[in-house]
């Protein structure tokens, strides 16, 4: 993918509205030749990154939605080689109130032996739902939780088995914790920690949280 092509395209605005413009013109934004220049054109227009309309003295070029998550993606890359310089990856989003289902399952010893030997604290009987910021949903797409919990039988009814990696959030120490089946979408974290983190942290419903990833 020619993404080089595609950004000098959107840097002349062509992914807010159509762009008119030749491949004369587009030649010498590209310090290349005619040839070259339309070349580069057909091939991002076959790729579907870029459609093009012909007009009788030119073209109009617009960058395509599939153009404009290849941009985005490139954005997302960039963010995370300059969020690597030593520092760790940050985690931003809002609290929400979750299904209430968390509160059951963090109790189940099952589980919090569990918490316990893998993450060294007794969880508070919860978990704090974070709704993520968009940038954010990519970082967390790329994590993987490296701290297995496995599932577990209990009488007659079957606990699945899910992944944590662990995290900091001001000043506590917690994991994030993703259960292999959940009833959340991908933009929503669950956070156990040692405490309360709404009453130790004074946060609410809509309060902006950061969440470090430190493991
Ligand atoms: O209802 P919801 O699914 O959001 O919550 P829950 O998992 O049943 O947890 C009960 C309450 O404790 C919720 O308000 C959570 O946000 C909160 N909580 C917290 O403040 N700190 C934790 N470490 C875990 C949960």
């Amino acid at each position: 993918m020619d993404i080089i092509s595609l950004k000098k395209l959107a840097l002349l605005g062509a992914h807010n509205k159509p762009l008119e413009l030749s491949s004369v013109e587009f030649a010498s934004y590209m310090d290349s030749s005619q040839q070259t220049a339309s070349r580069k054109l057909k091939a991002l227009e076959d790729e579907n990154l870029i459609s093009r309309q012909i007009l009788s003295d030119g073209q109009l070029i617009s960058i395509t939605k599939n153009g404009l998550l290849a941009l985005q993606k490139e954005l997302y890359d960039y963010q995370e080689i300059f969020s690597g310089n030593g520092s760790n990856k940050i985690l931003s989003g809002k609290v929400i109130t979750g299904l209430g289902e968390g509160q059951y399952y963090i109790s189940l010893e099952g589980y919090r032996k569990q918490f316990r030997e893998k993450l060294g604290f007794d969880p508070y009987p919860g978990t704090l739902n974070i709704k993520l910021d968009t940038q954010s949903i990519e970082l967390r797409k790329r994590i993987t939780g490296h701290i297995r919990i496995s599932g577990f039988t209990d009488e007659n009814r079957t606990f699945g088995k899910g992944s944590c990696f662990n995290v900091r959030i001001s000043d506590i120490e917690g994991a994030v914790i993703t259960p292999e089946r959940t009833h959340y979408p991908e933009d929503i974290i669950e956070i156990i920690a040692p405490m309360n983190l709404r009453n130790h942290l004074d946060i609410r419903d809509g309060s902006v949280v950061q969440v470090e990833v430190i493991k």
